[in-house]
């Protein structure tokens, strides 16, 4: 009962969503408090217009909480960024995010997706892992960090049927 009158009281189950440009500001936001290079608004209205790319939003009653941005290229795609807002990670909202990203590149027509992610990024890594990504690469020294430190990536790949 408790656990019901809370999710009515946050606007019910999180619904994950095409975004529009006016989300434009509050995904720049979230990623600005995800990234220490983060997108500005500009750069996310640019995208929300742009066809090749395709961002979805997570929202929780009023309140965008997440969002995923892909870009397309024929018949693939790269995952340019996801994020959650920092107050609502650990609770696995990602992964339904995630996966119905996953679907609707597969109803554009993409069967492979490729990402990057930081090697000591472990819940994004185990997100991608869970959803069916597989490691093809590794890059030493791929990320510079604002204190000058460089942090690898790796290349990870998922083919959809
Ligand atoms: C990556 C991110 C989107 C995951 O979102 P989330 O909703 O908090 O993720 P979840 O709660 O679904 O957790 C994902 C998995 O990581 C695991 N996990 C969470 N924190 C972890 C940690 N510190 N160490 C290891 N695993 C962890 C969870 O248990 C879950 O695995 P499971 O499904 O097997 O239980 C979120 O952490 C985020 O926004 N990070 C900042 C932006 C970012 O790094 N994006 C990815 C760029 S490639």
């Amino acid at each position: 009962m408790t656990r019901w009158l809370s999710r009515w009281w946050s606007g019910g189950p999180p619904a994950v969503e095409p975004a529009s440009v006016r989300d434009a500001a509050r995904l720049a936001q979230l990623h600005g408090a995800s990234f220490h290079r983060g997108w500005g608004e500009g750069e996310f209205e640019t995208m929300l217009t742009e066809r090749n790319t395709l961002v979805h939003r997570l929202r929780q009653g009023r309140r965008v909480i997440g969002f995923a941005v892909s870009r397309m290229a024929a018949d693939e795609a790269e995952i340019l960024s996801i994020a959650i807002d920092s107050n609502q990670r650990g609770r696995g909202l990602s992964r339904d995010l995630l996966l119905t990203h996953l679907g609707h590149l597969a109803g554009r027509g993409i069967r492979t997706i490729f990402l990057e992610v930081e090697e000591n990024n472990a819940p994004a890594r185990r997100l991608y892992e869970r959803a069916g990504f597989g490691v093809i690469g590794r890059r030493e020294r791929y990320y510079k960090q604002p204190g000058g430190e460089h942090l690898n990536a790796l290349l990870m790949r998922r083919d959809l049927s």
